[in-house]
C-alpha cells in the first residue's frame, strides 16, 4: 500500500513511521509513505498557500489552487482509492473503516490547517471525509498519523503473528481482555490460574468472557 500525505508541516510527519510496527512494514515493502509539502505549491515568491476567507471572520483558509496543483501532481503519477480530507466535520474512525481501508492500495490523505481547505476541493477532489474523534486540533497531521497507524498494522503481513489483529479491541465488537506476563507472582498480585494451566480451549473461554465483561462494564454501547 501506497500512502500519500499532502501538508503544510512535512516535519511533524517525519518521526511517527520511522519507529516500531511502521518501520517495519516500510522495510518489508508492505507500506510505503510519502510525504508532500504543500509549500512546494504555494503561490508567488512567498509561496502562499493560505488566505482571507470571503465573507470576512477570522482565521485563514488553505487556498484551492496550491492544493488542486498538488492533487493533480500527484494524481499524474498514480490514481488514487480514495483522497481522504482529515477534518473534525467528517466521517467518524473507527476499526471498522481501518479494516475497508486497509485493503486499498493507494490513499491521499490531506491534512488542513487553519480554518480548514477551500470548499472546491472538497467538492471536487475529496472522496472520503474523516474525523479521528469529537475534538479539534490544529492541523490533520496527527490525525493523518492516526489513519496510517491503523491502517498499516491491518496490511497482511505487517503483524509478526499474523492472527494478533484478530484479537485487538474493537475487531469482534469486544474489548481486548486483560493480558499478563512474567512473573506469576509480584508482591503478591498473581496472574489467574487458568492462563498458566496450558489448557488452550479453557483460555481461550476465559478471555471471551473476561472481553464481554469488561466490554458490557466499559462500553455497553458496543454489545
Ligand atoms: N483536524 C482537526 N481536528 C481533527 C479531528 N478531530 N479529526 C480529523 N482531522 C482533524
Amino acid at each position: 500500500m501506497l500512502i500519500d500525505i499532502i501538508t503544510v508541516h512535512p516535519e511533524l510527519l517525519e518521526s511517527p513511521f520511522q519507529h516500531s510496527i511502521m518501520k517495519r512494514a516500510q522495510e518489508k515493502g508492505l507500506l510505503e509513505v510519502q510525504v508532500h509539502d504543500l509549500r512546494k505549491f504555494g503561490l508567488g515568491k512567498h509561496q502562499q498557500v493560505d488566505d482571507y476567507q470571503f465573507g470576512g471572520g477570522a482565521g485563514m483558509v488553505m487556498m484551492v489552487e496550491p492544493l488542486a496543483n498538488c492533487i493533480e501532481h500527484l494524481q499524474s503519477q498514480r490514481p488514487f482509492d480514495e483522497i481522504i480530507y482529515l477534518t473534525p466535520d467528517g466521517k467518524r474512525f473507527d476499526q471498522k473503516l481501518a479494516n475497508r481501508l486497509s485493503l486499498k492500495g493507494n490513499l491521499l490523505l490531506i491534512c488542513g490547517h487553519y480554518k480548514g481547505i477551500d470548499e472546491r476541493i472538497r467538492q471536487h477532489f475529496v472522496t472520503l471525509e474523516i474525523s479521528i474523534g469529537d475534538y479539534v486540533l490544529s492541523g490533520g497531521e496527527l490525525p493523518a498519523a492516526v489513519l496510517v497507524d491503523a491502517i498499516g498494522r491491518l496490511i497482511p503481513g505487517v503483524l509478526g503473528d499474523e492472527t494478533s489483529a484478530l484479537f485487538d479491541s474493537f475487531q469482534d465488537e469486544l474489548l481486548a481482555p486483560p493480558v499478563y506476563t512474567r512473573p506469576a507472582e509480584f508482591r503478591g498480585w498473581s496472574v489467574p490460574e487458568i492462563l498458566q494451566s496450558g489448557h488452550f480451549q479453557k483460555i481461550e473461554e476465559w478471555r471471551h468472557e473476561q472481553a464481554l465483561k469488561r466490554t458490557a462494564e466499559r462500553r455497553p454501547d458496543l454489545l
